[in-house]
C-alpha cells in the first residue's frame, strides 16, 4: 500500500503568503476536474466553482474578507451551493422540486457536496506543490459577494480558497490536532465528560506549547481559550436572512 496520500494529508497547513506566480490554466483545469470527481449526494451535483482572476473582482472580495491573500495569491476559487440548474430542470419538467432545494436537507446536501469538491481540490493542489487557505471570510457580506459574482437565486457563496506557490518564508506548520481518542468513538458516542475534560486539558497544553514555540513565546493561548473567544464573538448572524433571500430554508 502506498502511503503517499496519507503523508500528503498529514503535512497540510494553511498557507497565507504566496509568490506572485499565477497558476497555469492546465493546472486549474486539472484541479477543477479533481474536484468534480468527488461523490455528490444522490448525483445531484449541487455546486459551482467560480475561478476569479479579474483584479477588480478580487479587490472587491478582499474588501469583504479583510484578508490580503484574497488578492495576493496565484488563483482564487469561490465555492457556491448551486440549485440554479435544478430550478431550470424544475421549470422545464413542470415538477415540484422547490420543497427539496428550499428545505433544510437541501441546504445540508448543497453544503456537503460543495465542501467535498473543495477538499478534493485542496489535496490535489497540495500534491502539485501549491499551498491553500480556505476563506469563510467571504460570508462577511453575502449580498456584496452575490452581486460581485453575479450569483442568481438558488445559489449561495459558501467559502473561497486562495492558492498559489507558498512564499519561502511563509512559516506555516501543521497545527496539532485533537487527540485520536477524542474525535474517534468506537461504536457509540463516549459522553464521559470527565474523560473529555482530561483530554482537553492535555490538548490545551500541547496547543499552548505549539504557539509558544512558533511565536518565540509571544502567543501561548490554549485551544479552549481560542474556541471560547471565537465562539462568544457573535459573527455573521444574518446567515438565515441571507439564505432566505437566496431562496433557501423556505420550507
Ligand atoms: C471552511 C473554512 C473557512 C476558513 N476561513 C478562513 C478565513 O477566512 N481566513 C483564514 O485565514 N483562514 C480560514 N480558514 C483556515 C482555518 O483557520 C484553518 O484551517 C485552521 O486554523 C486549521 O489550521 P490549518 O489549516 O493550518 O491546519 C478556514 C478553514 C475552513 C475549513
Amino acid at each position: 500500500m502506498s502511503d503517499h496520500v496519507y503523508n500528503l494529508l498529514k503535512k497540510h497547513h494553511s498557507v497565507r503568503s504566496f509568490k506572485k506566480e499565477p497558476i497555469s490554466e492546465e493546472h486549474i483545469k486539472q484541479l477543477v476536474e479533481a474536484g468534480q470527481s468527488a461523490s455528490t449526494s444522490s448525483y445531484l451535483q449541487t455546486y459551482s466553482i467560480i475561478g476569479v482572476q479579474d483584479p477588480e473582482i478580487k479587490e472587491d472580495l478582499k474588501e469583504v474578507s479583510g484578508q490580503p491573500y484574497v488578492v495576493e495569491n496565484g488563483y482564487l476559487f469561490v465555492f457556491v451551493m448551486d440549485y440554479y440548474r435544478h430550478s431550470i430542470i424544475n421549470e422545464e419538467s413542470k415538477s415540484n422540486m422547490e420543497t427539496s432545494f428550499e428545505s433544510a436537507e437541501g441546504l445540508l446536501v448543497g453544503t456537503i457536496d460543495a465542501t467535498l469538491v473543495a477538499q478534493n481540490i485542496a489535496a490535489t493542489a497540495e500534491d502539485m506543490g501549491y499551498g491553500i487557505v480556505y476563506l469563510g471570510s467571504l460570508r462577511n457580506d453575502i449580498e456584496r459577494v452575490r452581486e460581485v459574482l453575479n450569483l442568481p437565486e438558488h445559489t449561495f457563496p459558501l467559502f473561497g480558497m486562495a492558492l498559489g506557490v507558498p512564499e519561502d518564508d511563509e512559516g506555516g506548520s501543521p497545527k496539532p490536532r485533537l487527540p485520536f481518542e477524542h474525535v474517534f468513538h468506537q461504536d457509540r458516542y463516549n459522553t464521559d465528560k470527565e474523560q473529555q475534560r482530561e483530554t482537553l486539558k492535555l490538548y490545551d497544553q500541547t496547543v499552548s506549547e505549539y504557539y509558544k514555540a512558533r511565536t518565540n513565546g509571544e502567543r501561548s493561548e490554549t485551544w479552549s481559550n481560542q474556541i471560547a473567544n471565537f465562539m462568544s464573538s457573535k459573527q455573521r448572524l444574518d446567515m438565515l436572512e441571507q439564505l432566505n433571500k437566496a431562496g433557501f430554508i423556505r420550507k
